[in-house]
């Protein structure tokens, strides 16, 4: 993770868009009304960030590419664009996506998607190594911090690319008569997922063997290891700090079920705590969510696998503090940091949260404490003192995984809560005003059409 002035700079200019984006003007909100009890069972949707560099890697194919349970989000339809733009035809029938991209011919990401979505920088691996070079625009930081690519960028470069940057361009080439990629033995300073998926995508049709250390080893690299060599790719070690890949010469077609999502898993598991409810979540891969329901149990809550894909959660009066590092797989997930701490705020005690992979990535505090909770920040450390009941409010989310805290939050405190920012809530949580529903919550979406709706004009 890395600190910089400039990057707080930066990112209070992002406040400052954030506000001017949030105007009422044309602007859907959510009501919630707590406190609510929730019973039954939820679907979980597809893996998000799995579903996202599968994309991406069907450029590999000379063939088409089945993928299935894709949820249906923002996020989704934004790299459909990008994989259009690149020469891909894509069939989208509800959760399953028909990629056929043997006619890849452009090289060029344009700009105007990878601003709206910088995932779809993944897609740089893949173009390269099917047609010899790539043009992708540079992507920004976002909310939670600047988010470089380095590590990509290196990568690239020790498996033969030369890789320039300008004018907010990376520009990648494969100089020498075969255009292709040569195997290398790779070392990554810090184990970015990201880094880890794009220079996998890109070694399996490189020359020869290639070596990733001190690699991700999250589920969703994995899981995309698993689609590539269901696509005809050797590799090796997914899932562990090390991973190997004998290039080959194409991929071909594929028929793939991604995962289900464990951060939208651990996002219902801690919306049934909040609420001292018992819910069913499935399908979901226990294994994925081991360090959620340590923290969990840590709080006094009780969780059962009913089957080999479900987990039921069950209520307690009590809950108690308890501390949170947040960590690549398998430690602590990033993505649940802001949603575990809404409920830290209602549990008795005094919590600390460290958030140790992006560096602002604490912005749903000032949001919280506005519900009622008592929490300090210094820099990407906060203290959670427990309150009895968090009060109703009008909240902003600034980012996808802050505003499924402040909806927690919501779902417990008392009174009606108005809630802007869904459209970071609809980039990664599908349909989940109405899963919540679903489960008894009271909520609905509201469209603001004028200015001088109930919302206050500005944060
Ligand atoms: C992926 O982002 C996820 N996104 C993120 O989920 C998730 O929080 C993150 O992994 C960590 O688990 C997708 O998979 C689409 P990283 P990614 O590269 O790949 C630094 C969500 O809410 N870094 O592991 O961008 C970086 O600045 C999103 O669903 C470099 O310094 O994460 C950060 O501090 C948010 N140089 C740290 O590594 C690089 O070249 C972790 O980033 C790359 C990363």
């Amino acid at each position: 993770m890395r600190e910089d002035r400039a990057i707080n700079q930066q990112l209070d200019s992002i406040t400052e868009t954030d506000k001017q984006k949030l105007s009422p003007v044309n602007q859907s909100i959510l009501k919630i009304w707590g406190p609510s009890r929730l019973q039954g069972k939820i679907n979980i949707s597809g893996a998000k960030n799995s579903a996202l560099p599968a994309m991406a890697a069907t450029l590999l194919s000379s063939g088409v590419c089945r993928l299935r349970q894709i949820p249906c989000l923002a996020d989704i339809n934004t790299m459909g664009k990008v994989l259009s733009a690149l020469g891909a035809k894509i069939k989208q029938n509800g959760n399953t996506l028909d990629i056929d991209a043997r006619d890849l011919d452009n090289p060029e990401a344009p700009y105007e998607l990878v601003r709206q979505l910088r995932a779809s920088f993944f897609a740089i691996g893949p173009i390269l190594a099917r047609l010899g070079v790539a043009r992708v625009p540079l992507p920004g930081g976002c909310a939670i911090g600047a988010r470089p690519v380095d590590l990509h960028v290196r990568g690239l470069q020790a498996l033969g690319a030369e890789v320039h940057i300008e004018h907010g361009m990376v520009n990648a080439y494969i100089s020498g008569s075969k255009k292709r990629l040569q195997g290398a033995k790779i070392y990554l300073d810090y184990p970015s997922v990201g880094a880890t998926e794009t220079l996998m995508m890109a070694s399996t049709l490189a020359e020869g063997e290639t070596i990733i250390e001190n690699a991700a080893q999250e589920p969703e690299v994995e899981d995309l290891a698993n689609l590539c060599i269901a696509m005809g790719a050797n590799i090796f070690g997914a899932g562990t700090k090390t991973i190997v890949i004998s290039g080959v010469p194409k991929l071909h077609s594929v028929d793939y079920t991604i995962i289900p999502d464990r951060i939208e898993a651990g996002t219902f598991l801690i919306a049934g705590a909040i609420t001292n409810s018992e819910i069913t979540i499935a399908p979901v891969v226990p294994k994925h969510l081991s360090a959620v329901i340590s923290k969990l149990q840590s709080v006094g809550l009780k969780i059962i696998q009913d089957k080999s894909d479900s987990l039921r959660i069950l209520p307690s009066e009590i809950l108690k503090s308890t501390d949170i590092d947040t960590q690549p797989y398998p430690g602590f997930p990033t993505d649940l940091q802001a949603p575990f701490m809404a409920l830290l705020s209602v549990c008795s005690g005094s919590s600390s949260v460290t958030e140790t992979v992006f560096e602002n990535r604490m912005r749903h505090v000032s949001e919280l404490n506005r519900m009622g909770a008592n929490i300090r920040v210094k820099g990407n450390h906060a203290i959670v003192e427990g309150v009895p009941k968090l009060s109703a409010a009008p909240v902003i989310g600034t980012d996808l995984r802050a505003s499924a805290a402040l909806i927690l939050a919501a779902l417990a405190a008392e009174g009606e809560t108005t809630f802007q920012g869904l459209q970071h809530l609809d980039r990664g949580y599908e349909q989940l005003e109405i899963k919540l529903q679903k489960l008894g919550a009271k909520l609905e979406r509201v469209d603001l059409v004028k200015e001088n709706d109930i919302f206050p004009a500005s944060i």
